[in-house]
């Protein structure tokens, strides 16, 4: 066990027995009135309640409750799971973004059948050694599965304990985090541990929302120190994070004679490895091949591009001057701003280095894409139609 904090060093003082008796209490109550019939909530089988922590880590419930339902039909048990076809594994997290966490999903449930005979672990230590999960899904599934007393630390809890207790620190700042989990761990309801992380879930995504809170409505109001003392809109403190890196890519749309276009999967890149795509290239990456730029602010002409690309592609296309509008798409890291270059080719071969097929826009399903392909082929096919 590590150290206890000291959460009177961080000018923070615990109630005593009796409050925080009276607060889960009032909690809980709350709760068992007023919580979201949510799909898995009616289950403690820990691999379901395993996928929605995932699935709700960045993505919001009413989004989530499909691809929930979806994705236990396709893979009802871990060992399904474990052995699933990546494209299937990719095709199932579609439009839910953020793919390492599908990734991570799959080598978890490997490392559950090798190394817990198939058996989802049960002490929170065993959980938080699985692949992707990380103490706030450590803390969810040891609560919500095997009611142990574990915190679920994430955005909303800390801002409601920041209310509560008038908290000093940034919580987007991840090394105040021991602070938030010192608290909740004075607080959490040891019978009921599950149903009072979920609690404060609920009350942390409506009631007490970062965006028009209404703090009159709150169950624990009479608990809140920020509420009680006229503070409530300084807290919880958030300074501001660093913005998405802007990125300049170039997509190249090629089609055949057959009317097929000329997709890629990436298979080495670690924001879309597995996805198929029109072929993209990094601008400062062509810049580079053509050694050519001197900083990255250099403007590369449209010849440059079609030149590198006829080079890494072995393909010679007849470009079209059809002007296309920039796609932008933003990651959590990176802001891609992608051009678009549209060409005609007969060649059928294709260079054997790189994996590459023609493909029909009627087969795309077959094809994993993310977000940013899908974007450029709604900006490609409106401006294309009935043109060729
Ligand atoms: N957000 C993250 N986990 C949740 C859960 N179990 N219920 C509701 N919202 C959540």
């Amino acid at each position: 066990m590590t150290k206890k904090l000291d959460l009177s060093k961080y000018g923070i003082k615990m109630w005593d027995a009796g409050t925080i008796a009276a607060f889960r209490r009032t909690l809980l109550a709350w709760y068992d009135e007023k919580k979201r019939d949510l799909p898995w909530r009616h289950t403690k089988d820990p691999y379901p309640i395993w996928i929605s922590e995932i699935m709700l880590q960045q993505t919001q419930v009413q989004t989530v409750i499909p691809y929930y339902q979806r994705f236990l039909d396709w893979f009802p048990s871990i060992e399904t799971l474990a052995h699933a076809p990546e494209d299937d594994l990719l095709k199932a997290w579609e439009g839910l973004g953020y793919y390492s966490r599908v990734r991570n999903i799959q080598a978890a449930a490997q490392q559950i059948m090798n190394d817990f005979a198939g058996r989802f672990p049960d002490t929170y230590e065993e959980i938080l050694s699985l692949k992707g999960i990380g103490p706030y899904t450590a803390g969810a599934i040891a609560s919500i599965a095997f009611d142990l007393p574990e915190p679920a630390v994430d955005g909303n809890i800390m801002r409601v304990m920041a209310r509560l207790f008038e908290v000093d620190y940034d919580i987007g700042d991840p090394k105040n985090r021991k602070i938030f989990q010192a608290l909740m761990e004075d607080l959490i309801d040891p019978v009921r541990p599950g149903d009072f992380n979920q609690a404060l879930m609920d009350l942390g995504t409506d009631i007490e929302a970062a965006k028009n809170p209404r703090p009159d409505e709150s169950p624990v109001r009479a608990f809140c120190a920020a509420y009680l003392h006229g503070t409530y809109d300084k807290y919880p403190i958030k300074l501001p994070k660093k913005k998405p890196r802007p990125l300049q890519i170039q997509a190249f749309i090629l089609q055949n004679q057959a009317g097929e276009f000329l997709l890629e999967k990436k298979t080495e890149d670690r924001l879309l490895g597995g996805f198929w795509s029109f072929p993209i290239m990094e601008t400062n990456f062509i810049g580079q091949q053509l050694d050519l730029l001197e900083n990255n602010n250099q403007v590369l002409e449209t010849v440059s591009k079609k030149t590198i690309f006829e080079q890494t592609y072995k393909l010679s296309p007849t470009w079209s001057k059809q002007h296309f509008a920039p796609v932008k798409h933003t990651f959590s890291h990176q802001k891609w701003t992608i051009e678009i270059l549209e060409g005609f080719v007969d060649e059928i071969q294709l260079p054997s280095d790189k994996e590459l097929v023609w493909s029909k826009p009627a087969d795309f399903e077959r094809y994993p894409m993310a977000t940013p392909q899908k974007k450029m082929i709604a900006e490609y096919l409106q401006k294309d139609i009935g043109k060729h």
